[in-house]
């Protein structure tokens, strides 16, 4: 079982340091935990993973990090495809898998997103696995350090969740595409983690506005110990 935090543009270095040291205060057991804070707080801890990358060592890419900066910190964990950056920054499924090839060559874990729209959910489980095959393009899905996250882009931040059909069926299918872990992410609380975590196929969770609270965190954690698959 994973559980894994976005950060997203939330919290500085400071308070980062001090959601390590609160998170480790408890026993993970058999969960794996990742943390994505913003780049000003990339740190060397085994928790740590970047929420993005450029495809580079290093070079004249304004406003980017790569490799080289990646490695100063000893990070091999990188968080690609996000919804918020395929549709706010524009990123093309050509670029992410640009970057995902070059990541996948330095040996990166990679936590690769995707997840429909409202209107192509509305239209179906097969045009939503039309769309996702399409976020597929040019990715390794037998990549053996692969982590798929599903995140259905009208799930993300409204406080309302895929439902269990629809996370159910979508897995399913995505699991006919992939032997790697496949997490879901959308409005995962306290209150629905037990419940997601216990469908066919849900290897985890990626939290957002949720992780940002340790205490609450911790408590999803904790739920994610008593799930046994
Ligand atoms: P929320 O948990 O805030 O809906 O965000 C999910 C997400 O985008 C994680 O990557």
């Amino acid at each position: 079982m994973i559980v894994a935090a976005n950060f997203k543009m939330n919290k500085t270095r400071k308070e980062t340091e001090e959601y390590l040291k609160e998170l480790k205060t408890i026993d993970f057991q058999d969960v794996k935990v990742a943390v994505f804070p913003p780049f000003t707080a990339l740190m060397e801890d085994e928790l740590i993973g970047a929420q993005n990358a450029y495809p580079a060592k290093n070079g004249a890419y304004t406003g980017e990090i790569g490799l080289e900066q990646l490695d100063e910190f000893g990070i091999k964990r990188v968080l690609l495809g996000h919804s918020e950056r395929r549709h706010i920054l524009n990123e093309t499924q050509e670029f992410i898998a640009k970057k995902f090839s070059f990541y996948k060559e330095c040996g990166f874990e990679i936590y690769y997103c995707v997840g429909e729209p409202l209107e192509v959910r509305k239209k179906g489980i097969n045009a939503v696995i039309d769309y996702i095959k399409t976020q597929f393009e040019g990715i390794d899905l037998e990549y053996e350090n692969l982590v798929v996250a599903y995140e259905p882009v009208w799930a993300i931040g409204t406080g309302v969740s895929a439902g269990r059909d629809e996370i159910k069926e979508t897995h399913q299918s995505i699991r006919e595409l992939t032997k790697r872990p496949i997490l879901y992410g959308g409005s995962v609380k306290l209150n629905n983690i037990g419940e997601i975590l216990k469908i066919p196929n849900v290897d985890g969770v990626l939290v957002g506005s949720a992780s940002l609270d340790v205490e609450v965190f911790k408590e999803m954690i904790n739920k994610a110990k008593e799930i046994k698959k």
